[in-house]
């Protein structure tokens, strides 16, 4: 289990009402519900753990309105790979707006063909290291693999850079398989069950 902090522990943490970066499934919309219910209710001196956690948003507020507990965020997705390539997600993000910002008209998306098309496909090439789920977010709504053989893009360019200061600041991240968990877990005799909605290989402990 590969224990390390997201953040600098000497930054300050901020508050976040959404994740930074694009991530479906975040739990922004129930985030007030969450504070109340939860948050406020751990027992102090508890050690927090968010098995399931995706942007962290749940960690990060856990964190920011009980400083004192310990958090661990196990980060299946690798969403701390995305947070540390911001700075070059920005530099391709300065170079579309550039292009395609003022472009924008507020009723609908505008799409991006031929020679924009070309200039975006440019763009990516020449600047590797970008985090591409926000890109295709900001250009596109398609996956890495389609996007490569992509025609048209839709402009949702945004105006302003990413950034993700304060964010996950003292909350410890872990890489691990909630299935692994679950079969070591049996091994000591702890009931388990699959969930049907989850991947075929999630289960909970
Ligand atoms: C709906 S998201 C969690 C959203 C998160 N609470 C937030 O607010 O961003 C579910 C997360 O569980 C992760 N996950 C799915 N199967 C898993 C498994 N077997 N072990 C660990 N994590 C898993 C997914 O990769 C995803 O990041």
């Amino acid at each position: 289990m590969n224990l390390e902090f997201y953040n600098n522990r000497d930054q300050t943490i901020r508050h976040w009402a959404r994740s930074p970066l694009p991530f479906i499934g975040q739990k922004k919309d129930f985030l007030n519900e969450f504070i109340d219910k939860v948050v406020w209710t751990i027992p102090a001196g508890s050690l927090v753990v968010d098995l399931f956690g995706g942007s962290g948003l749940l960690s990060h507020c856990v964190k920011y309105y009980r400083p004192e507990l310990r958090v661990i965020c196990n980060d299946l997705d690798n969403f701390r790979e995305r947070l540390q390539k911001i700075p070059e997600t920005n530099i391709v993000r300065r170079i579309f707006f550039k292009r395609f910002g003022r472009r924008t008209n507020n009723d609908a998306y505008e799409k991006l063909t031929g020679a924009d098309a070309d200039f975006i496909h440019e763009t990516l090439n020449r600047f590797p290291g970008y985090d591409w789920i926000t890109l295709s977010n900001m250009v596109s709504g398609c996956s890495e693999r389609i996007r490569a053989k992509r025609k048209t893009f839709t402009n949702k360019v945004k105006v302003f850079d990413y950034r993700c200061d304060g964010y996950l600041v003292g909350v410890v991240a872990t890489l691990v398989n909630l299935s692994t968990i679950s079969k070591a877990s049996a091994s000591f005799g702890l009931s388990t069950h699959r969930m049907r909605s989850e991947k075929k290989d999630t289960e909970r402990i």
